[in-house]
């Protein structure tokens, strides 16, 4: 399976702290927002993975994350000139998704929960149509919104709708099968002007084959999009890394520990950042073994 991290659009609702770089370089406390979910990937299994980001912003990407290599994985950049929706992620990276099933993450997605990486892992196992993940929200008038049965099927899906039938948001990590390269190609954009990922959900559905995996209540599935929420989301890192002693979305470490590079490779990277907390924390985990 390949992997695609959207890192587009203007972030105008957390300006003017956007307006000179990405939004999804911003720190979440201790790390780029990118970082979280190019862990939730690299959990699933997932190691060649395509950024899409605006042409001005791939340079300060690459400079980040490079090709992947010290991290065992492989790193590639294409561009979107101008935002056009989240499917349009599938039409830039057709090349890259080849014959193969892909994963979409929304570069401003953070994910924490016990299990994830398992859950994960046998959702990407094999994936035939497309595996949503659903998240109940205060608000879900903000997301697109699932509705299940009696029997956890999804039965609807509606982006924005003014009046949400149930509070379930359909969270920014996207599993397809290779289909969904012909269905992007065949949408009509919305009223926005935008090739609307709701209305490739949509196809899968009305073919029967879209499938919501709930994420429960213990599960942290944490918004981006406001000055507030950027914020309440790096204390949330906050609070449990300085409880726990473990940092979330520790690229370096989840490296290792998913067999991607080897303990001395994971503490020779730690040793590059040594002056920072970050980088102490990696060499004292590959250290301790
Ligand atoms: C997009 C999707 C929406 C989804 C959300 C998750 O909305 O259109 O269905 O629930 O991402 O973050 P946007 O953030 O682009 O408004």
């Amino acid at each position: 399976m390949k992997g695609i991290i959207l890192a587009g659009g203007h972030g105008t609702r957390v300006h003017p702290v956007t307006l000179g770089v990405s939004k999804q370089l911003l720190p979440v406390y201790d790390k780029p927002m990118i970082y979280y979910p190019l862990s939730v990937l690299m959990l699933a299994g997932i190691t060649d993975i395509q950024i899409i980001s605006a042409p001005d912003q791939l340079p300060a990407f690459r400079r980040l994350l490079g090709d992947g290599s010290p991290l065992g994985i492989r790193l590639s950049y294409a561009r979107q000139d101008t935002p056009r929706g989240l499917a349009d992620a599938f039409l830039i990276s057709a090349e890259h998704i080849g014959d193969d099933s892909v994963a979409l993450a929304l570069g401003d997605n953070v994910f924490h929960g016990a299990g994830f990486a398992g859950v994960l892992q046998e959702a990407t196992r094999q994936v035939k149509g497309c595996v949503l993940f659903g998240h109940p929200v205060r608000d879900p008038e903000r997301y697109g919104v699932g509705e299940v049965d009696e029997h956890g099927n999804l039965v609807a899906i509606e982006e924005k709708p003014a009046s949400p039938r149930t509070n379930m948001a359909i969270t920014g990590l996207y599993l397809y099968d290779n289909d969904v390269v012909d269905i992007a190609r065949g949408l009509t954009p919305s009223a926005r002007g935008e090739l609307e990922i709701t209305d490739v959900n949509k196809v899968y559905l009305e073919r029967g084959t879209a499938r919501l995996i709930p994420l429960g209540r213990g599960f942290a599935w944490l918004d981006t999009g406001t000055h507030d929420a950027l914020m309440e989301a790096g204390q949330y890192v906050q609070v449990l890394q300085r409880r726990q002693g473990v940092r979330i979305a520790c690229l370096e470490e989840i490296a290792w520990r998913m067999g991607y590079i080897g303990r001395e490779d994971c503490y020779r990277l730690g040793r590059q950042y040594a002056t920072s907390p970050y980088g102490r924390y990696i060499m004292a985990i590959s250290e301790a073994g």
